[in-house]
């Protein structure tokens, strides 16, 4: 059994997603074990009490500076012994160890085909607001592992979401999320848990590609 830990800082559709996958058996060999949030009154919260899964909040404000928040999240990671930790939608400048110590084993769900609009600063509706004013005709969804940099980890899936005219960032990101997120993050999953994954070169293969 994978056992997973799910960082949020938001809704949780995503995290709700995985929870769905999990209980319609689209997601096997795999256990939720917790869920860590930063913030206090994020949905997603209330998502993980519904599905019986433990949950803690680890707040930046509840901590004198820095470096004791970022203890404090890494020992909560540590705590539930994860074999995978799955950032969705967790917006918070990772601590350096916690990407050390995961290397390989901490996934996260970019809202944009990368290498395109990611990095600093691209998080949330910022990133289909810029789409939009690129006025792209195509954009998506990415999963890829978490290395040093930011979204610069390797690629594990992708998908692609058509762009219609008249769309607001609202409306293009609720169909990136329904067309793209909640199915290719959940997928990522089960390929790991089920050991579909090969690292090779920097990259990494999957499914039915190895
Ligand atoms: C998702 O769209 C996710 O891709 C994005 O935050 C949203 C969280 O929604 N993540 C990033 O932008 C990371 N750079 P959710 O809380 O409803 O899953």
């Amino acid at each position: 059994m994978l056992k997973v830990v799910v960082m949020v800082s938001g809704g949780g559709t995503n995290l709700q997603a995985i929870l769905d996958a999990v209980q319609d058996g689209k997601i096997t060999n795999t256990e939720i074990v917790g869920v860590i949030s930063n913030k206090k009154d994020a949905y997603a919260l209330t998502r993980a009490q519904q599905a019986g899964i433990p949950s803690v909040c680890v707040s930046l404000k509840d901590y004198e500076g820095r470096e004791d928040f970022n203890r404090a999240l890494l020992k909560a990671v540590d705590s539930f012994e994860p074999d995978l930790v799955v950032l969705a939608g967790f917006l918070v400048i990772l601590p350096e160890l916690l990407v050390k110590n995961y290397k390989n084993r901490m996934i996260n769900i970019h809202p944009a085909l990368l290498p395109s609009f990611g990095g600093k600063g691209y998080y949330g509706l910022k990133v289909h607001e810029e789409v939009l004013a690129r006025g792209c005709k195509v954009t998506g969804a990415t999963v890829h592992f978490v290395d040093e940099g930011c979204d610069s980890g390797p690629i594990l899936l992708q998908k692609a979401v058509e762009v219609k005219h008249g769309d607001t960032p609202e409306v293009l990101q609720r169909r990136v999320m329904e067309e793209a997120e909640w199915k290719i993050l959940p997928q990522a999953i089960d390929f790991i848990a089920n050991g579909k994954i090969l690292f090779e070169g920097g990259h990494v293969f999957l499914g039915d590609s190895i």
